[in-house]
């Protein structure tokens, strides 16, 4: 297993097309086979088209590993859940920008979070301009750029909108402003690379680390591979 000091970019496995039979089992094996991190994906029906899960997932995510824990919140009214989220164990709240209207329901979001001692990550979608963010900058502690449509696992990336990770990276150099850049849909072994070159810190990988045909510890073997220093 390649440590992440020698990697490019940390691996968030997703949890949504694992095998929810044996989910203590699953994320065990990817606990002990190199995730980094869990980024656990709640969709309320309204915000996207599905319904997922909540706080009762999160919980059981919690008790199965000790590792960093960030729920993306894919609902329209994202306050409404980050205390059953925070309680349920999750440490960083990702909200959408779309969901929260404005600018400045986006701080008001960010405050929230941190009010619950939990980190303040927000999402954008493809259609959003990341300068949407830049007045917000101050008050985040990630940017997780979506390269799909929210709602689904196992979709296809769009690596032009890996410009936005370039434009986002180098603001934050410009702004002496150091926080995670989490890109999030489609990443596998032959795309890793190029997402981590663009900017990105943190990559979600959902289908490429819970498929048939692989162990967990076996997909994310091959992450690590394709991001090694
Ligand atoms: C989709 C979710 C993603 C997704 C990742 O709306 O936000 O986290 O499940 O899965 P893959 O890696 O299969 O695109
Ligand atoms: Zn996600």
């Amino acid at each position: 297993m390649i440590p992440v000091e020698a990697r490019l970019a940390q691996i968030a496995p997703s949890i949504l097309t694992a095998d929810f039979g044996h989910l203590a089992q699953q994320i065990r094996d990817a606990d002990a086979g190199g995730a980094d991190l869990w980024h656990l994906d709640v969709m309320d029906g309204h915000f996207v088209p599905p319904l997922s899960f909540g706080k009762e997932v999160i919980a059981a995510v919690r008790a199965a590993s000790p590792r960093f824990l960030e729920a993306h919140l894919m609902v329209a009214r994202p306050g409404e859940q980050f205390a059953h989220m925070a309680h349920a164990g999750a440490q960083r709240l990702v909200f959408h920008y779309e969901a929260a209207g404005s600018a400045e329901a986006a701080r008001d979001l960010a405050r929230q979070a941190h009010d619950l001692g939990c980190e303040a990550g927000i999402a954008i979608n493809p259609e959003t301009p990341i300068e949407a963010l830049y007045p917000l900058l101050d008050t985040l502690d990630e940017v997780l750029v979506m390269l799909i449509r929210p709602g689904w696992g196992g979709q296809q990336a769009d690596l032009d909108l890996l410009s936005k990770v370039r434009a986002l990276s180098a603001r934050l150099a410009a702004e002496g402003i150091a926080m995670p850049i989490n890109i999030d849909g489609g990443v596998k072994a032959h795309n890793a690379r190029a997402c981590a070159e663009a900017g990105a810190t943190i990559l979600v990988a959902g289908s490429a680390v819970f498929n048939a045909d692989q162990t967990p510890a076996d997909a994310l073997a091959e992450l690590h591979d394709a991001l090694a220093r």
